[in-house]
């Protein structure tokens, strides 16, 4: 098992908690974790999509359509709030698809995928015996980076221990990481409605290179994932 970078005490003013490698134990708080740090999202994404001037401008358009052809209002107000509710199931479905995804790849065995091949790993923050808080260094999926660059992913800190610096120790874990094995950069990718993550990663020194869509549904609503990079200091 390669030495984890984060592996230290780290004193709280609220309590006491520590960074240290992942354990087969750990694999069902650590899904969980996972799965409820990126579905609380949901809402902001529907905030997102009902402040959307394209769906503004779609919804109009559907009702326009609805009420030249049907002449009636409420056929026309009952067509666009069926278009409206399709499109926040829509926004719904696409986080927990995603979360489905993951927890079918990458998190059905975590030792396999972050433990085992060089330069990747997965560390857990636990506060007595409770693990509170994820992180992953694996990578990256672009391969253009491959070789000079870690990604940063899988990042969630338990609600209730939040705001006490654990995200920032786990983000340095993975630069400290970084730095040990000569890599010159750490990528990540977050979505353009996690507002804290943005935060978080900015305040330690990552800055926004690129905006994409995850898709194509994503590009019509204007729904970007930002991607950061940090460069790691020290020589290469
Ligand atoms: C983002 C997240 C990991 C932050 O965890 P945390 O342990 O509470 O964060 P920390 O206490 O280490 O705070 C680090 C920085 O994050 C930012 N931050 C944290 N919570 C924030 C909030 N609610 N609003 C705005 N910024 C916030 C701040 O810049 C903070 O630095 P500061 O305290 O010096 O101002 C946590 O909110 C989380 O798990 N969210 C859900 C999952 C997620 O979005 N993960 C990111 C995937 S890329």
């Amino acid at each position: 098992m390669p030495p984890a970078a984060g592996e230290k005490e780290c004193d709280l003013a609220m309590g006491e908690y520590h960074i240290r490698s992942y354990e087969d134990r750990d694999h069902e708080a650590a899904c969980t974790m996972f799965s409820q740090g990126i579905t609380e999202h949901v809402s902001a994404g529907c905030r997102h999509l009902l402040s959307c001037p394209q769906t503004h401008l779609l919804l109009l358009g559907v009702f326009l359509i609805t009420y030249t052809v049907s002449a009636s209002l409420l056929f026309s107000f009952g067509a666009v709030s069926a278009l409206l509710a399709t499109g926040l199931i829509f926004m719904k479905a696409a986080w927990t698809d995603y979360v489905r995804e993951a927890l079918e790849k990458d998190m059905l065995d975590i030792r396999r995928t972050y433990l085992e091949p060089k330069d990747c790993h997965f560390w857990v923050a636990e506060c007595g015996e409770e693990v509170v808080g994820i992180v992953a260094a694996v990578h990256p999926e672009d391969p253009s980076l491959r070789g000079q660059a870690l990604e940063l992913k899988r990042m969630s800190v338990k609600k209730a221990h939040r705001g006490r610096g654990i995200s920032k120790a786990l983000t340095r874990t993975v630069i400290l990481f970084a730095q040990e094995r000569g890599y010159k950069e750490v990528v990540l990718g977050t979505s353009m409605v996690q507002y804290a993550a943005q935060r978080l990663y900015e305040g330690m020194g990552f800055r926004r290179v690129k905006e994409l869509y995850p898709s194509f549904v994503a590009k019509l609503l204007q729904f970007h994932v930002y991607i950061y990079r940090y460069e790691v200091p020290g020589p290469h």
